[in-house]
């Protein structure tokens, strides 16, 4: 079955309308195989950030059918909420502070098999299982991080963390 993301309609230079495609049936690798290319092209005409978080954000939670995908954008010392997709978050996150301040401070990402075994992990909502944080860095600076969580216990491995890294890497 192909689900066919009408709500992602956008206008490319040939102001033809398109749509994001996926068959929910496939591997998590074939989906990102699928998607990111999509991704790509749907964020590579737009040079303003908060549109392509935005736009990332919706292509991920529905072209994934993960339950929760956002950005935490660096401002100063903390992280600040940014475009998301999935229930309501919270707006700031400290420096060393849970999954997302670990991942910034470390500067690389941090994959939790369980959320519960995770010392400090902020809980923005109790369904959250698993969760998989990625760094956008640019000349070894973190300007954001993307922060996406399931609602299944060890949901996230390599191939999420290979596929992720390299979206944030296109937004940058
Ligand atoms: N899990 C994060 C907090 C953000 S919410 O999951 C959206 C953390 O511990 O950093």
């Amino acid at each position: 079955m192909v689900h066919k993301f009408n709500t992602f309609v956008f206008i490319k230079e040939n102001n033809m309308a398109e749509s994001l495609n996926i068959d929910v049936n496939l591997s998590k690798e074939e989906k990102y195989r699928l998607l990111l290319p999509q991704i790509k092209a749907l964020i590579e005409g737009e040079v303003d950030i908060i549109a392509n978080m935005a736009n990332v954000a919706s292509a991920l939670y529905f072209g994934m059918n993960f339950f929760w995908v956002g950005f935490y954008i660096v401002k100063g010392n903390e992280l600040v909420l940014g475009p998301f997709h999935g229930p309501i978050a919270c707006t700031r996150i400290q420096l060393g502070k849970g999954v997302c301040g670990s991942a910034w401070q470390n500067m690389e990402t941090i994959i939790v098999p369980d959320v519960d075994a995770f010392p400090g992990h902020i809980a923005c909502s109790s369904d959250s299982r698993s969760e998989i944080v990625i760094c956008g860095k640019k000349d070894n600076v973190v300007l954001f991080i993307l922060d996406v969580d399931s609602n299944k216990i060890n949901d996230f491995d390599e191939t999420d963390k290979m596929y992720l890294e390299k979206l944030a890497s296109y937004m940058l």
